[in-house]
């Protein structure tokens, strides 16, 4: 069994079956997630907990008020399941509601929070995702997310708590203190621009809310779906995105230390689908073990100023400092970093080495300032290394 120090300390990464899948999901489908991320290179890369969500079980609990998996989906059951995953060096994930059902109208964990969090536990789920849909009115969610977080850190087994109420409620006002080990910041994504662009935007200057322990989850990525969902809201209708949206989603994500949970279909991921989720340079940063908020720097002009371009920056563990250079907007922009902006003057006698973290290559040295073009959508990340 993991430490218990070591649950959630870093940001989450791993597969959720919702995006793509939504309710057409089986333990085939999961076994093969679980046995690509071993043979596709995912699980070395950092990828660890294969996660179902919505649509597992059935309509209705047992006669003794358990919750049961569907046997036309799950015909081996969930303990087989998790043992199949286990073998494979990974961990296992599944998903309830604080309220009387789940969003898709399956039985939820309203005052079952014990009976249910024990379940979880002897099947041998290691993480919950806990979803915020037909929460009684007159019922604090707060309160809820308490009970299910002090359920699961009795149940025996580590059991990351991943709490889903989409930034309702002031959630990051007390969702630390709760237990929770990351949550659920934003409304669902979906797989268009805009979907990614405006749940960024909204999580700028945040960066004071997540950290160790209790991470900012902007929602799954979209990554590498082309649109690719057998839910219209989420993208089977609206086409999905660009690689070059993708990558910057995925930079997004990984400066602002969202847990990084796949969301497409992982069976036919293309090469640059796999060159996105896997850059080692990007997880890196991601999973930084101190685990710092990024901090926006607005570009000069301020004349020139909008919300869709902007740096982040991440200082990191051994003295180096990310930086995103993000332009959101429909136009090419030169974005220019005035080094004195992130701490380092002049007078320092420090220059930034500069490397970039998609090229994967030195951009050589730096005094004062680094202006580089930045094509509409896109984006440069660089690791800035401190030099005499
Ligand atoms: C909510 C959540 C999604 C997904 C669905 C399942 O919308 O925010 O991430 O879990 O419910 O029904």
């Amino acid at each position: 069994m993991e430490s218990h120090t070591q649950l959630g300390l870093m940001p989450a990464m791993g597969w959720n079956s919702w995006n793509t899948f939504t309710w057409d999901i089986n333990e085939q489908l999961i076994r093969d997630v679980a046995d690509l991320f071993v043979s596709e290179g995912y699980k070395d890369a950092g990828y660890e907990y294969i996660v179902i969500d919505d649509c597992w079980s059935l309509k209705e609990r047992d006669s003794n008020g358990n919750l049961v998996a569907d046997p036309a989906k799950f015909p081996s059951g969930m303990k087989a399941l998790a043992d199949y995953i286990h073998g494979k060096g990974l961990k296992f994930g599944m998903y309830s509601c604080v309220g009387t059902h789940t969003c898709a109208g399956y039985p939820g964990s309203f005052e079952h929070e014990f009976q249910d969090a024990q379940q979880f536990a002897e099947w041998g789920v290691d993480y919950l995702k806990y979803d915020y849909c037909f929460k009684p009115r007159n019922m604090s969610g707060e309160l809820l997310y308490k009970r299910m977080s002090l359920a699961l850190k009795n149940s025996g087994r580590d059991i990351l708590f991943s709490a889903c109420n989409w930034g309702e409620d002031n959630v990051y006002q007390w969702i630390r203190e709760s237990g929770a080990h990351m949550y659920r910041s934003t409304g669902d994504i979906r797989d268009f621009w805009d979907s990614v662009k405006s749940l960024a935007i909204s999580q700028l200057d945040k960066g004071c809310y997540t950290g160790s322990f209790c991470h900012n989850d902007m929602d799954m990525l979209i990554v590498g779906m082309y649109g690719g969902s057998n839910n219209d809201y989420i993208g089977s209708k609206i086409g999905g995105c660009s690689d070059t949206e993708y990558k910057t989603h995925f930079s997004l994500w990984s400066m602002m230390g969202s847990p990084l949970m796949i969301g497409c279909d992982i069976r036919s991921a293309n090469q640059p689908t796999k060159d996105i989720l896997m850059n080692p340079d990007l997880i890196a940063i991601n999973q930084d073990i101190e685990a710092r908020g990024a901090y926006r720097i607005k570009p000069e002009p301020q004349w020139f100023h909008t919300d869709d371009v902007f740096m982040l920056v991440k200082v990191l563990t051994d003295g180096d400092v990310a930086i995103g250079f993000f332009n959101l907007s429909d136009d090419q922009r030169e974005i220019s970093l005035q080094f004195w902006d992130i701490g380092l003057p002049y007078a320092s006698g420090y220059s930034l080495s500069l490397y970039d973290c998609w090229a994967h290559q030195e951009l050589g040295v730096f005094k004062e300032r680094f202006s580089p073009v930045v094509p509409a959508h896109d984006c440069l990340v660089v690791r800035a290394k401190l030099v005499k």
